[in-house]
């Protein structure tokens, strides 16, 4: 018996941190953790394309012949079919590895989220799921990463009524604990 899947919810709702995989969201885009290259790799990429299928890479192969031939700068996000996922779009996004920016990394990976918000709600998209962007091989620290992006999705939000719904999923129980207590989403006082 499967135990029921426990969620924790932030700004009245519209966002929710949960574990899970991001291949299984049925939401109208999940964001890939995807590298400059867009060819795929490992980690969430992996997954996305090798759940997804070919058309995925296609797509992103087109992408790179026609408006990105240098790759997709770091921080920048693209939309895509999402093949034979559950989703209807995937976004992917380039995350900085921690390190290589100097004092821009913060502003690499909320510039993620940013963008990939963005661009849903350029599309008339209402709901978009998010992997935790650069915490896995580009070795951004998780509770650094929660402050980041808890702040950015607030930020966006705040002056957006397009997505209905943002999911924040985390593969692991420990890493949603982590971003569960680093997060700096308002609180409902504030944020009322
Ligand atoms: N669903 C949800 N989260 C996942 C999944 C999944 N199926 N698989 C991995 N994760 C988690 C990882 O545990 C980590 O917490 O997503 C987070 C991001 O990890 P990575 O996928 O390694 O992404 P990132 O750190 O941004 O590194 C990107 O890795 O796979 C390559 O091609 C990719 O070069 C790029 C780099």
């Amino acid at each position: 018996m499967q135990s029921p899947q426990t969620t924790h919810s932030f700004l009245s709702g519209r966002v929710i941190a949960l574990q899970g995989d991001i291949t299984a969201q049925a939401v109208d885009a999940v964001v890939n953790a995807a590298n400059w290259t867009l060819m795929g790799g490992g980690g969430v990429d992996g997954a996305i394309h090798r759940n997804g299928g070919p058309s995925i890479l296609e797509a992103c192969q087109e992408i790179r012949q026609t408006r990105f031939p240098d790759g997709l700068p770091t921080g920048d996000a693209v939309l895509t079919t999402a093949g034979n996922l559950p989703a209807r779009f995937v976004i992917h996004t380039v995350g900085p590895i921690k390190g290589r920016h100097g004092e821009q990394d913060a502003a690499y990976l909320a510039a993620c989220y940013h963008n990939s918000l963005k661009l849903a709600a350029e599309n008339s998209l209402e709901s978009i799921a998010f992997p935790a962007i650069s915490t896995g091989v580009y070795g951004y620290p998780r509770e650094e990463a929660a402050a980041v992006s808890s702040k950015a999705i607030a930020s966006f939000l705040a002056s957006d009524d397009q997505i209905k719904e943002v999911r924040l999923v985390f593969f692991s129980a420990s890493d949603l604990r982590v971003f569960l207590h680093h997060q700096q989403f308002p609180s409902k006082q504030e944020g009322a």
